[in-house]
């Protein structure tokens, strides 16, 4: 399969970003684990702090690529754009957090992409990812 992981805003400070949240892992160290255990898959990775470039990423590869894991950061709060991105592309989207956004503030319980996404991983640290990328790869065997 190819996937394609889009992370949002500020998601390339992981690593330094609030590690008591984030943890201390770099998402250079997670793309390196996931590529290593999924090694026959291939894998795309694009990270960007504007809607505009998360948007565009969307449409560039949403109708070729066989899924794709994002995680939009705080836009995933606020974005009627990214959710409309989603609903025109036609590749599965598997909204995924790190963080265990219900257990924080309220702001952050609703999320206006989940109702576009095939699903939403929630609150398993960088493991989320992997348990969307597995998600995927069992749905498309039984396409
Ligand atoms: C996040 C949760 C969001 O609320 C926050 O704005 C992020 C990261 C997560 O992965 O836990 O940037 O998406």
């Amino acid at each position: 399969m190819n996937i394609l992981i889009i992370n949002g805003p500020n998601l390339n400070l992981l690593g330094k970003r609030e590690p008591e949240i984030y943890g201390t892992l770099t998402f250079d160290d997670v793309f390196s684990d996931l590529t290593a255990r999924f090694s026959e898959h291939n894998f795309h990775y694009v990270q960007s702090n504007h809607e505009g470039t998360i948007i565009d990423t969307l449409h560039e590869h949403g109708f070729t690529i066989d899924g794709i894991v994002l995680n939009a950061g705080a836009y995933t709060h606020t974005s009627i754009a990214i959710a409309d991105a989603i609903r025109s592309i036609t590749s599965p989207v598997i909204e995924v957090h790190i963080s265990n956004v219900f257990r924080r503030e309220e702001y952050r319980h609703h999320s206006t992409i989940s109702g576009a996404c095939m699903g939403t991983i929630v609150g398993f640290g960088f493991d989320s990812y992997r348990l969307a990328i597995e998600a995927l790869i069992e749905r498309n065997k039984n396409k």
